[in-house]
């Protein structure tokens, strides 16, 4: 496996050093994303493709006295945000599994919020795993998709080379918005920044 196929599913010990650079280098692109949302104190969160689990650390800082959960397809990335995690996991503050976004073993109705960062590029159905998202979300529970590529005419020629190699499935913002709506999301907000491809999508379960 090529170091740029890591970012799909990162294993072995070019993994871990994939999930030390994304803890580093999606660290702001992640802060601004959460900027976009009120995080309640006692907020249950989920963090999907959570990764190296930097996220997650963040996410329980801003919700002291919830509870964040995370959820990585990869056994190797739970292994490491466990490592991250550590004291807060002894706390009972945040708790890591291994499973897919498509298929959870969460109850229904359980999050107020569930975060996707830099992740929604490799799900095998994009709409499928917002069923899924919808589904453990309680009633008016948002999600928030935080990326830092985006599918325009701009990026997408100027970063082919990447696009290729990192094999992300990239969707137009529109797009997004239209198959968030059709799963049943509603009050879909599309952020981006200015003079750069980063953009934040936040819906919203119904009440
Ligand atoms: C590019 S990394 C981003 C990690 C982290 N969210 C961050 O911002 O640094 C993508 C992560 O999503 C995970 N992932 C990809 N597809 C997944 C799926 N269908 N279900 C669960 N995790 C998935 C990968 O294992 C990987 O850890």
């Amino acid at each position: 496996m090529g170091l740029m196929d890591q970012y799909q599913c990162p294993r072995g010990r070019q993994g871990r050093s994939v999930a030390k650079r994304m803890n580093r280098e999606h660290e702001a692109l992640t802060i601004w994303g959460l900027t976009h949302v009120k995080i309640m104190s006692d907020d249950v969160i989920l963090d999907v493709g959570c990764g190296g689990g930097k996220t997650i650390n963040t996410l329980a800082k801003l919700a002291p006295a919830g509870k964040v959960f995370g959820i990585d397809h990869s056994v190797d990335m739970v292994d490491y945000s466990n490592k991250m995690n550590k004291k807060l996991i002894e706390k009972n503050r945040v708790q890591i599994i291994e499973g897919t976004v498509e298929k959870m073993s969460f109850p229904n109705d359980y999050f107020n919020l569930v975060t996707a960062c830099e992740t929604y590029y490799f799900w095998s159905s994009f709409s499928d795993a917002l069923k899924e998202i919808k589904r453990v979300l309680k009633p008016c529970g948002r999600l928030l998709l935080v990326n830092e590529m985006v599918q325009d005419t701009v990026y997408e020629v100027e970063n082919a080379k990447l696009i290729e190699e990192t094999h992300v499935c990239l969707i137009p913002l529109k797009e997004i918005q239209n198959v968030m709506q059709s799963v049943g999301f509603v009050g879909v907000k599309i952020f981006t920044k200015d003079q750069s491809p980063w953009n934040a999508i936040i819906a919203q379960k119904p009440s």
